[in-house]
């Protein structure tokens, strides 16, 4: 029996996720981090990303630092630009899942409407979303970026969990709570979920 690649002519001109996953020996995924500003999210994605390239895994980290300061410049904190930063993100994050590479998202990512409409873009299969837990309180007290005591003083409109909603995440495909866990245990325990996903079968 021949391949099917070898049976229609059109599969000789399209170059698939899996021969990119077979190149590139691994299985691709969207790992999609929510949580509040300060939780843990961009830590934990970037000491993962860290320790998958160290294994050989080929990974693209998307936050709102490297989003939000170029492709997504033009977009502040209303519920639609949020919505509109997800949105594209999530296109953002399909194209390098179908590239073959473990894609880690880093976003508040703040109501279950834009979550949805994320994990219809991306698919429900490929999208693996960790709620990075922590309280507000927890949050303002570890304060890294010192934006909790301005948004506290009125200086930051629209901020998550203070004067626009949070929703937490009902059923994440993983739950890492930083208030009860070091970072390096919530690493630990993201990995050790994950590696079965991206291993090559
Ligand atoms: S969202 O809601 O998913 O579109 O937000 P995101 O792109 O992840 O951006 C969150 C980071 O922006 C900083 N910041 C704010 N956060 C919440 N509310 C307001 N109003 C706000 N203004 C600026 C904040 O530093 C977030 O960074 P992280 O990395 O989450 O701590």
């Amino acid at each position: 029996m021949y391949p099917v690649e070898h049976i229609h002519p059109i599969f000789d001109r399209i170059l698939d996720r899996s021969q990119k996953e077979r190149l590139l020996q691994q299985r691709a995924v969207v790992v999609w981090l929510v949580g509040l500003s300060g939780s843990g999210k961009s830590t934990i994605a970037q000491a993962l990303e860290k320790r998958l390239h160290a294994e050989g895994y080929l990974t693209q980290l998307l936050d709102g630092d490297n989003l939000r300061s170029g492709i997504n410049g033009d977009l502040g904190f209303s519920e639609a630009d949020r919505q509109e930063n997800l949105r594209r993100t999530a296109e953002i994050a399909r194209l390098f899942l179908h590239c073959g590479i473990i894609t880690l998202c880093s976003f508040i990512s703040p109501t279950r409407e834009a979550r949805q409409k994320t994990r219809e873009i991306i698919g429900e299969a490929d999208l693996l979303e960790v709620y990075v837990k922590c309280s507000f309180a927890e949050c303002a007290r570890r304060d890294v970026k010192g934006l909790y005591v301005k948004a506290l003083r009125g200086e930051i409109k629209n901020f998550t969990g203070l004067d626009a909603p949070f929703e937490e995440p009902e059923a994440p495909w993983l739950l890492l709570d930083t208030e009860a866990a070091s970072e390096a245990q919530c690493v630990e325990q993201l990995y050790q979920h994950l590696i079965h996903r991206i291993h090559p079968q």
